[in-house]
């Protein structure tokens, strides 16, 4: 009786064994996870809680910290309420999970063509956040930006856009709160970009090319440099002076990256790929890699998988930047401005300095001066490995993606395709199996422009120099030196 039953339980486990390996093994092949709507994240998360140590505080011009009342004329209270939170887990609210249910979960791809084209051992995984309605993953927190906007009783909003991503993203997200939209677009992209900006004007935003006469700081500008091709620094100048100067205060101002909040939003996307990754079987992961501007999709993707490297984890965090706009690289870790005119804070993160005036190159969301305080925290901790990758590279790489997965990225992504590239092809030669995961944060389809630049051979590398980061630096006040953590 004893032995049927020990010989019973064991044809029971090989039975288990063999259901499980074949479920693996389905796994395996899938191409894509596709998470149900009442799998989603219902609350974000905060790095704030966990990091080994705090990020300082922003600074006013007279080198002293700065607290809520200061940023109210600027955001409302709600939003500068999660700015300064260190809460762990913050709950999305449900007007906001309505409309990001649109297009979320958005999908987790294993990339069986690019891992073919590459004879590359690596299993590769992108999250596409192209699907979303303007393309990219700026919507993650234009939309929640807008309804605590509307919540606290504003009826327009500021900002500026580089290529056109975030003011698209936040015209759409202002349409569906009915709150009006002001989009301050840098002027190299609003002549060569044409179709974003229309893409605002259907979602009801009033864009115009920064810098322009219709601000202070614009007209300053325009006097000294009348051709000033503009610059993301310049734009968030415009776009703050608006807001601040409403007499009616119903006119606040939204960023789409650097800031706490951003990140915070924004991380709804590394927690759905974790969900994904574990129904796709693997059980870790090597390698996080992702393009950084002002940071918010690096964050995104990464800062969930952060917490797991800060309890132990042996994974690789690799921001990507374009070496014509180096801050992670070669940028100097101090507190700066947020713009060229000086109406932000100082804020403490890795900056080439706030007059950095950007080389033309396509991938305008990655040219700005600073990076997002808590990214820039992350690599002080020595928790990040960034890197930066030329032009050219880049677009070869998203040709190579195209080619093999399909899907046209946008400027900015390519970045971290061509990391992955970078990656999957040590991998090929060390023979080693690894899994790379890395954030699709938009898709290429308005920035065809970029592609046929790169086919006429008309692009060019630049490599920022570091004496221009050292000379913007020195002109700093001297309370924008923050002593070393370690
Ligand atoms: C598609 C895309 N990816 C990345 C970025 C870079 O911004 P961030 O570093 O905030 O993600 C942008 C900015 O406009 C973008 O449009």
């Amino acid at each position: 009786m004893v032995y049927m039953c020990f010989y019973k339980q064991k044809r029971k486990n090989a039975e288990t064994n063999e259901r499980e390996n074949a479920q693996v093994k389905e796994a395996k092949m899938m191409t894509k996870v596709q998470l149900q709507e009442h799998e989603m994240p219902t609350a974000w998360y905060n790095l704030a809680a966990d990091l080994p140590h705090p990020v300082p505080p922003p600074l006013g011009g007279d080198g002293k910290p700065i607290g809520p009342d200061q940023l109210a004329a600027v955001f409302p209270m709600n939003l500068i309420e999660q700015e300064m939170s260190s809460e762990r887990w913050i709950d999305i609210p449900q007007e906001v999970l309505a409309i990001l249910y649109r297009w979320r979960p958005s999908p987790l791809h294993r990339a069986y063509g690019l891992e073919k084209a590459l004879k590359t051992p690596a299993r590769i995984y992108y999250k596409n956040e192209g699907v979303s309605a303007a393309g990219s993953h700026k919507p993650n927190t234009a939309v929640p930006q807008a309804y605590y906007n509307k919540v606290a009783g504003i009826e327009k909003l500021t900002t500026e856009t580089g290529a056109g991503q975030w003011g698209s993203a936040l015209s759409f997200a202002c349409s569906q709160f009915g709150l009006g939209c002001k989009i301050y677009m840098v002027k190299s992209s609003y002549d060569h970009k044409p179709y974003r900006k229309h893409l605002m004007q259907t979602w009801g935003g009033v864009c115009v090319a920064s810098p322009s006469t219709q601000t202070k700081a614009g007209r300053d500008i325009l006097a000294a440099h009348p051709d000033s091709p503009g610059s993301l620094g310049i734009a968030i100048s415009e776009a703050v002076e608006e807001a601040v100067s409403d007499p009616s205060g119903k006119t606040k101002y939204a960023l789409g990256s650097v800031l706490n909040h951003v990140m915070l939003h924004q991380t709804i996307i590394g927690l759905e790929t974790k969900k994904q990754l574990a129904i796709f079987g693997e059980k870790k992961v090597d390698q996080i890699i992702a393009c950084a501007g002002g940071g918010s999709n690096f964050a995104g993707l990464s800062f969930p998988f952060l917490a797991d490297k800060m309890a132990g984890a042996d994974i690789e965090i690799i921001p990507v930047e374009p070496t014509s706009c180096p801050s992670l690289t070669k940028g100097k870790y101090c507190y700066d401005l947020g713009d060229v005119a000086g109406m932000t804070p100082y804020l403490p993160m890795y900056t080439l300095g706030h007059s950095f005036m950007p080389h033309a190159m396509h991938a305008g969301g990655l040219r700005y001066h600073g990076m997002s305080p808590l990214v820039s925290q992350a690599l002080r901790e020595g928790l990040l490995n960034p890197s930066s990758v030329p032009q050219l590279e880049c677009f070869k790489a998203a040709v190579l993606f195209a080619r093999s997965e399909g899907l046209v990225v946008a400027p900015e992504t390519s970045h971290a395709v061509a990391q992955v590239i970078r990656e999957a092809e040590k991998a090929r030669e060390e023979g080693k199996e690894k899994v790379i995961i890395f954030g699709l944060s938009g898709h290429g389809m308005l920035d065809l422009q970029g592609y046929a630049d790169y086919f006429a051979g008309l692009l060019q590398d630049y490599e920022y120099p570091e004496e221009e980061v050292k000379a913007a630096i020195a002109a700093l006040p001297g309370f924008s030196t923050i002593a070393a953590i370690h």
